[in-house]
């Protein structure tokens, strides 16, 4: 499996690239949108590194940029339409200007169906690349300035035979505090619903030195909250499990928090739920999908795992972890969902009392089993689900929130919110809102004195 690993000769000949063609990109302005999870907010940033290696001057405004890049995301329909919309929208100044570059990446260009259309109906896409291009972006871009035809950088292979791992290319993050770190990519596990293994490639893990040097860099650099990215983090097998990375990679000095996105329950460890515990740099907030509370459904999703198996992990985890708080993700509507199934999973929601629940309805994926399968939902059923899923969700979140007032947490601030009201979070990932301005990135006692399902308020100690 070694071959994944780009050597070390081929990054050095992306950064010569990169150099060759500061010339062109001088005074030039390049934008990334990003649509999707943390892994693809992670994958943006690599992006934009790539872009300012290349010379170009990084700007949030697309319509300064004349090199545009959409990152997009593949996960629910409504995901493929805004970056299909966002594509849309650059129509008229292309035809305006028609040096202006644009390039389409992520999930989305990884399927072939999205690519063909694509390719006939948005003519002024340019270029598009696949999910394991990144470390030949210099080669990308290059292209694109150069290239008089449409092109694409894609590695249009089944999932067990394409994805590699790329270390030394450059990262421009967005947060001087927070920072996302890769441990691992793709998935091995095609959950019926899902369409990540086909648009993210097999299960392949980054090396525990590098992922080690990554963090211990952001910790000198005075990063604060870093969380380690994997679509399952428990198949992480870089050289050591992923409870023993997790502790290591929350063991260099000073105050930090370290946090991980996603675990599965059907291998969420002991181990991992006792350095949960146990190493106080890592985070109380433990994200565990259930996705349906019925078993027959979660059969049918091909989860690996039954309702009381789930149970067990959660209750476990509670009683372990007395102040974690247990986030979860619920998809409604999964074909063949019965009223029965569905008071499963309200009564599951009830018995384990979750912090939040993110709750999609769900969306067939082109290629996956469950978009073939019989007795697809009707919209206003699963609509009907998801609001009493989310009804019953605000209350239990509100009564265990009421538990913090009195108590004291340790906030890492925000700076200020939308409002102009200064804000963190705790390391329950518990938004807090203060009554004196901290500076962001820096961290803060506060006293909890008002409580609502998904805010606590406060005063600074
Ligand atoms: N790897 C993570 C999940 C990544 S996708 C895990 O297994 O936990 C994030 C969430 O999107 C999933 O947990 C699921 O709830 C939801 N999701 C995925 N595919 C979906 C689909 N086709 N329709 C609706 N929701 C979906
Ligand atoms: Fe998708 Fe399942 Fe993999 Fe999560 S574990 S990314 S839901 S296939
Ligand atoms: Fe979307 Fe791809 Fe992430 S489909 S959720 S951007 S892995």
């Amino acid at each position: 499996m070694n071959d994944i690993f780009i050597p070390h000769s081929e990054i050095e000949r992306q950064y010569e690239i990169a150099y060759s063609l500061a010339s062109e990109t001088k005074g030039k302005k390049a934008c990334v949108i990003t649509f999707g999870c943390q892994q693809n907010e992670n994958d943006g940033e690599r992006i934009m590194g790539a872009l300012a290696l290349c010379g170009y001057e990084i700007t949030q405004n697309p319509d300064e940029a004349q090199m545009i890049i959409i990152n997009t995301c593949a996960i629910r329909e409504h995901a493929e339409i805004r970056a299909l919309s966002e594509a849309g929208q650059f129509k008229g100044r292309k035809e305006r200007d028609r040096s202006i570059k644009i390039g389409l990446c992520g999930c989305m260009a990884q399927q072939s169906h999205r690519r063909e259309q694509i390719y006939k109906s948005y003519p002024y896409v340019d270029f598009v690349f696949g999910t394991d291009m990144h470390h030949r972006l210099p080669e990308i871009i290059k292209t694109a300035l150069s290239a008089k035809k449409r092109f694409s950088f894609i590695t249009d292979k089944p999932h067990n035979e394409f994805g590699v791992i790329s270390e030394g290319m450059p990262v421009r993050r967005e947060n001087s505090y927070k920072a996302w770190v890769p441990v691992m990519y793709g998935c091995n596990n095609f959950c019926t619903y899902c369409v990540v293994p086909f648009a993210r490639g097999h299960e392949r893990s980054r090396r525990r030195e590098d992922v080690l040097a990554e963090v211990k860099g952001l910790v000198e650099q005075g990063y604060k909250d870093i969380t380690l990215l994997g679509q399952n983090v428990n198949s992480y097998n870089g050289g050591c499990d992923f409870a023993t990375l997790l502790n290591d990679c929350a063991s260099f000095g000073g105050e930090y928090r370290v946090r991980f996105m996603t675990s599965h329950p059907k291998d969420a460890s002991h181990e991992l739920i006792d350095v949960i515990r146990d190493n106080e740099r890592v985070a109380k907030h433990f994200h565990l999908p259930v996705q349906s509370g019925s078993t027959r459904v979660l059969k049918l999703m091909n989860r690996k795992y039954t309702r009381e198996q789930y149970l067990e992990k959660a209750f476990e985890i509670k009683e372990k972890i007395p102040e974690i708080s247990l986030t979860t993700d619920i998809i409604c509507g999964f074909p063949t969902e019965t009223d029965e199934d569905f008071a499963d999973t309200m009564s599951l929601v009830k018995q384990v009392g979750f912090d939040m629940i993110y709750t999609f309805i769900y969306s067939p994926r082109v290629g996956t089993v469950a978009a073939k399968m019989e007795g697809q939902i009707p919209k206003d059923v699963s609509n009907a689900r998801f609001k009493a899923l989310s009804d019953m969700e605000n209350d239990i979140a509100q009564s265990l929130n009421d538990k913090f007032i009195g108590r004291t947490l340790r906030v890492l601030s925000d700076g200020f919110n939308k409002n102009g009201i200064p804000v963190g979070r705790s390391t329950q990932n518990k938004i807090v809102t203060f009554d004196k301005a901290i500076p962001a990135g820096e961290f803060a006692d506060v006293l909890i004195e008002t409580a609502g399902a998904y805010v606590l308020g406060g005063k600074i100690k």
